[in-house]
């Protein structure tokens, strides 16, 4: 069941989303060579509780770090540790957090100092595949128009799309209703309505799209251990369109012009 959310509950996820932007925007800023991983989780958690939200992550289904840091051929759900940052990586990061008892959630994928030429094309496909999936979250229009654009999106770079997971509806739990695939035909799924908030998220890969799971039991990787990068929004539809809750302030709002940011 897909739960539309009301005026007031948009502003909470609103409220939690920006918390997630804050603190993914100020991580910015520490990622350099030399620092762990370890650090940044520690860095998010530290900030986040300091403005007065609790990381979703920790503890969920057992997952041990608030942050999830996801190098090179890593994908998602990398977990933050004694591993130190190298010239020429590349780094995803994803946050969560709660507050007045609803989510916000967003990744994204930064570079290491100076990074290599795919590397960077690689982060840029997938900011640019969340937002022609973006242009597509709109009244009437459905769920897997989004899951199109953002494939056609990716597959015209000549990357891959990551098919083993997917974005999500987000509300009073992390994960709701529906599910929302970085690939697949047009048309199908539920209807787009106004009150829909989802974590739009493509999760893509320089080489093939087949993954696997480290035996931390959580890290996803390439299996051809080709590099990967993660973009993630939480993203309204509003009476005014589809608005971006967790956009950062650094961002290239060129792909969005008409959306709402306020
Ligand atoms: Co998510």
């Amino acid at each position: 069941m897909i739960v539309l959310k009301s005026e007031k509950e948009i502003v909470a996820i609103r409220k939690s989303s920006r918390i997630v932007a804050q603190v993914l925007a100020d991580l910015r800023n520490l990622v350099e060579p030399g620092i762990t991983t370890r650090d940044l989780d520690a860095f998010a958690e530290k900030k986040a509780k300091e403005m007065g939200a609790v990381p979703a992550f920790k503890g969920y289904r057992g997952y041990p770090a608030s942050l999830c840091t996801s190098v090179n051929e890593e994908i998602i759900h990398g977990i933050p540790s004694s591993r130190k940052l190298q010239e020429g990586d590349i780094l995803g990061l994803d946050f969560g957090v709660l507050c007045d008892g609803y989510f916000g959630d967003a990744a994204v994928t930064y570079p290491v100092g100076e990074v290599g030429l795919e590397a960077s094309r690689l982060i840029e496909a997938a900011e640019k595949a969340f937002f022609k999936g973006l242009e597509k979250v709109k009244e009437g229009n459905r769920i897997s128009d989004i899951s199109q654009a953002i494939q056609n999106s990716v597959e015209a770079q000549g990357f891959s799309v990551i098919r083993a997971f997917v974005g999500h509806g987000i509300g009073i739990s992390l994960h709701e209703e529906p599910q929302v695939p970085n690939f697949g035909p047009p048309g199908r799924g539920p209807k787009m309505k106004k009150g829909l908030v989802l974590a739009i998220e493509p999760m893509i890969a320089a080489g093939d799209w087949n993954v696997e799971i480290k035996d931390d039991h959580w890290t996803a990787i390439t299996k051809d251990k080709s590099l990967s990068a993660h973009y993630e929004h939480t993203v309204a539809l509003t009476q005014q369109g589809a608005e971006i809750l967790s956009i950062r302030e650094e961002e290239d709002l060129s792909y969005a012009k008409e959306s709402p940011y306020a």
